[in-house]
């Protein structure tokens, strides 16, 4: 058997992605500080306790802290002695822009900057896993050489998703290097081999580039993913003018092994802290660079996905008999297109009780950023609608953000007195709910699956009228 020494590693940033490889990292042997400014988060993490929802995390949390290999901090100076250094800090949307905001990335490199300039260090490797537009690595890179830091920078993107951040982590289905031409290339691999090491004698597919395509390979694939679900709620907006149904569409198109079944999944649209926000930054920052065809397929793409927000809330209007009509109420951010709801929509009629199911963008996590269940709530509670919002994990969070939504405690509670249930993140409770448990509840029976995630027989044989996107 291979020994592996342990390297001392830092992670900047310790959201989502910088906690769970922190504690990854940690677990494969290594030495790791977590950094962050956060005080609510450090203080969590120092606790041993995860700062958010994420099957998994918790356990792997407190195994790793009792090892002593895992600590946390706010102060960057205690980094100093790290060989390899990770930027996992946010690049959100620019408000007003499609651009990614890249200040916290900027601010973490500066400080990282300040504490390896120092002549006591003679050399590290950092690699960066943040998202950011493609040509960041080189700025990067150049900003450390001016400072005379001797940094081997690596860009080394991630591909976790929430609800599986743990085991993506522990066992990706491929690591990929953005590396500098030359020795600082050889040593960032040798450096981030060194850390990988159990992960890559497994076997796991390595791809070695430059730092461009690396940054590319990880807006490519969010772009891709984001294409392939616009696709499927495009087709099931031509199922719903045609009778056809799009389950049965996207799984006879999915056994194609060119195309795959996944993320074929037509409803409510993709939202979170990704993929929205990534492919208007790709689209911004191909643009700039006068790669105007990525802007050409993306703009789009995300047109379609926020129409299946609106074609959500005109579902759910029609399927409980509630009159509404373009107006000034609910205004959607969608940009073409004539649907009614494009233009806002006035209620005329009896605004229904309402019971949403789910808010997290989706399942096993309790993250609403961009969530299209939220949004969608919103928009039925600006209408008029009561709209009682159930949510497994992110009930604390929707109270907090959203006071003109009731949030229940449990389904039950949400689906007391309801017009209708509308299933907006397909949590497992809501995938096998009993429709004959709820029917004593609800006012009348009618379950809305935004997430093409229920078995429609089984509530139509219970006597509910079940409806969905592209659903006949
Ligand atoms: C996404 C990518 O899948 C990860 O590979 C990537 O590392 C991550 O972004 C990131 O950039 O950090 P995540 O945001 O956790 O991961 O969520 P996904 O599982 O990709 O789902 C995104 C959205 O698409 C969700 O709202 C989901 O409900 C929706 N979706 C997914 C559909 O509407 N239909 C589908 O068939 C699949």
């Amino acid at each position: 058997m291979t020994i592996i020494p342990p390297v001392r590693i830092s992670v900047i940033g310790c959201g989502y992605l910088g906690a769970v490889h922190a504690a990854s990292l940690a677990k494969l042997g290594h030495q790791v500080i977590g950094v962050d400014v956060d005080p609510v988060r450090l203080a969590a993490l120092e606790a041993g306790r995860a700062p958010f929802f994420e099957p998994g995390f918790d356990t792997l949390l407190a195994e790793v802290s009792a090892t002593g290999r895992l600590r946390f901090t706010g102060s960057m100076a205690e980094i100093a002695d790290c060989e390899l250094h990770f930027l996992c800090v946010g690049t959100p949307q620019k408000p007003g822009s499609g651009e990614a905001d890249l200040s916290y990335v900027d601010a973490a490199v500066r400080a990282l900057r300040d504490i390896l300039a120092s002549p006591d260090i003679a050399s590290a490797v950092v690699a960066g896993k943040s998202t950011v537009p493609v040509g960041t690595a080189e700025r990067l890179a150049d900003f450390f050489a001016d400072s005379g830091a001797n940094v081997a920078l690596v860009w080394n993107p991630e591909f976790l998703r929430e609800g599986f951040a743990v085991q993506d982590t522990l066992e990706p289905d491929r690591i990929v290097y953005g590396l500098a031409p030359g020795e600082a290339g050889r040593r960032g691999a040798a450096a981030l081999d060194e850390a990988y090491a159990p992960i890559l004698h497994r076997g796991t597919p390595k791809i070695e580039t430059d730092w461009a395509t690396a940054e590319l390979v990880k807006v490519a694939a969010n772009s891709f993913l984001a294409t392939k679900i616009s696709f499927i709620n495009a087709m099931s907006e031509v199922c719903d003018a045609t009778g056809g149904d799009v389950l049965a569409l996207a799984r006879a198109i999915g056994l194609d092994e060119r195309i795959g079944p996944k993320f074929l999944r037509a409803g409510v649209g993709f939202g979170g802290g990704c993929l929205p926000k990534d492919i208007r930054a790709f689209a911004a920052r191909a643009t700039a660079l006068g790669a105007s065809g990525v802007a050409a397929l993306l703009t789009p793409v995300d047109a379609v996905n926020r129409r299946a927000r609106d074609r959500m809330v005109d579902l759910i209007a029609e399927s409980v008999g509630w009159v509404v009509s373009p107006g000034s109420v609910g205004q959607s951010q969608s940009a073409e297109g004539n649907h009614p709801s494009e233009a806002g929509l006035q209620p005329e009629s009896n605004p229904p009780r309402l019971a949403v199911l789910g808010a997290a963008f989706k399942p096993d996590s309790d993250d609403t950023r961009d969530s299209p269940a939220l949004d969608v709530a919103r928009r039925l509670a600006a209408l008029g609608a009561d709209v009682h919002v159930y949510d497994p994990a992110a009930g604390s969070i929707v109270s907090r953000l959203t006071p003109e939504l009731t949030v229940a405690q449990s389904l039950s509670e949400a689906a007391e007195g309801a017009q209708a249930l509308i299933v907006l993140t397909e949590w497992r409770e809501f995938i096998d709910l009993d429709p004959d448990s709820v029917t004593p509840l609800v006012a009348r029976r009618v379950m809305i699956d935004g997430r093409s995630a229920l078995p429609a027989a089984r509530w139509r044989d219970a006597g509910w009228d079940f409806r969905g996107p592209g659903r006949p």
